[in-house]
């Protein structure tokens, strides 16, 4: 079955008669029963299938988890309540004190704040990067035993492509593990290259229409096996009703991927041709740093695209209070056009080379392109762009 059947058509996941869920499907349950305390004693010794409790395992979640192997090309997932959560249990499974990370300025906030600060305190060592500088990653690879390099591609939110093949080679050539966080690339893109797991906000893409939380880890078996127990203890367990919405957003997922990809170029295009636009940061502009890498890894652009106002930051204010269908609003990758105006995203707690590793400038903004009609969302940027004063 091809992906795009796969979505429509989940695996189906049955559970056996003699374990009844207390409240019927979705499968809103939190206990499965058997009548017999012999058959959940075998159960929690691995002797025999079925459920018992949801933070452990649940139908609806592990269907969700089948279908996410597929798109991703790996045999295992788990998911979690938030993209955030699926990073924090993938970086716990992976780091013990004493290991050392490379990671990069251009990771999402929160990914960077728990490699530096949070697992700095149970000593976990860093070493930040531009995802630019492959040399600076062969360099220190060389120089320090590394237990895993961290990093996204395109980047968020000036939408760098990072070099898969790469990365990946050198990371494999000494010793290290890769952790790719493909939010942005969608579920079906990069499955081919030799990441050893993946992780993913559901928020986004997956669920597409910005009502629930969700987040994923997709690895091979032994890797998600020796995370699965932390979760448990840790529980940042996904609900079943958000994994059954995000199930359904899963239908259209690649119709609204292949809408959006379509809207954002044109948009990106569109703001290529203004001259209050000093930039755009697009991988499906031609002219992007990023084209030729993006092309080769990806089957189309994503939906994010960055630009940089010639006027800064107060024309980036008045440019997205101007706006009337995209909305001031955090997060990416739903139906609906979002931005992020240069005033609530400028780098925060590094030296101000690190930041500039970023990309992010005064005048940055943001746009996640939605679903609506490419005519309307072109207009309301022109409108934005003649009354922004850039
Ligand atoms: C690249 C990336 N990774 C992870 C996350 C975190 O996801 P969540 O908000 O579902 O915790 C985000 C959220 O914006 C993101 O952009």
């Amino acid at each position: 079955m091809k992906p795009r059947t796969r979505v429509v058509h989940p695996p189906e996941v049955r559970v056996p008669p003699d374990n009844r869920p207390l409240v019927a499907p979705v499968y809103q349950s939190v206990k499965f029963s058997f009548d017999d305390v012999g058959e959940t004693r075998r159960l929690w010794a691995g002797q025999r299938e079925g459920y018992y409790y949801s933070r452990v395992s649940n139908p609806t979640l592990r269907q969700l988890e089948e279908t996410l192997c597929e798109l991703q090309g790996r045999d295992a997932c788990l998911v979690t309540g938030s993209g955030v959560a699926a990073i924090a249990v993938a970086l716990l499974g992976l780091l013990r004190a004493g290991d050392h990370v490379v990671y990069f300025a251009e990771l999402y906030g929160p990914t960077r704040a728990l490699l530096a600060k949070l697992l700095g305190r149970y000593g976990v060592s860093g070493t930040m990067l531009s995802i630019d500088d492959l040399e600076g990653l062969e360099r220190v690879l060389r120089s320090t035993p590394t237990r895993l390099v961290a990093f996204e591609s395109p980047t968020n939110p000036v939408v760098k492509v990072a070099d898969l093949g790469r990365i990946t080679a050198l990371a494999r050539a000494h010793g290290a593990l890769t952790l790719l966080d493909n939010t942005l690339a969608g579920l079906h893109n990069h499955g081919g290259y030799d990441v050893d797991e993946f992780v993913h906000s559901l928020t986004k893409f997956a669920s597409g229409h910005g009502d629930v939380m969700g987040g994923a880890v997709i690895a091979r078996r032994e890797l998600v096996d020796g995370m699965r127990e932390d979760a448990v203890n840790l529980g940042p367990t996904l609900d079943p009703h958000a994994a059954f919405l995000i199930l359904r957003g899963l239908r259209t997922y690649f119709l609204r991927w292949d809408v959006q990809c379509a809207n954002a170029l044109r948009v990106a295009g569109f703001l290529a041709s203004r001259p209050e636009v000093a930039r755009v940061r697009y991988p499906g502009l031609p002219g992007d740093p990023g084209h030729a890498l993006a092309a080769s890894q990806m089957d189309a652009f994503g939906a994010v695209v960055a630009f940089d106002l010639a006027g800064g930051l107060e024309s980036g204010t008045r440019f997205a209070e101007a706006l009337e269908l995209f909305s001031i609003a955090a997060s990416l990758g739903s139906t609906e056009s979002l931005v992020v105006p240069p005033a609530m995203q400028q780098p925060r707690g590094m030296s101000a080379e690190q930041a500039a590793w970023t990309g992010v400038g005064p005048g940055t903004v943001r746009l996640s392109v939605g679903i609506e009609d490419a005519d309307d969302l072109v207009d309301d940027l022109r409108q934005a762009l003649e009354r922004c004063g850039a």
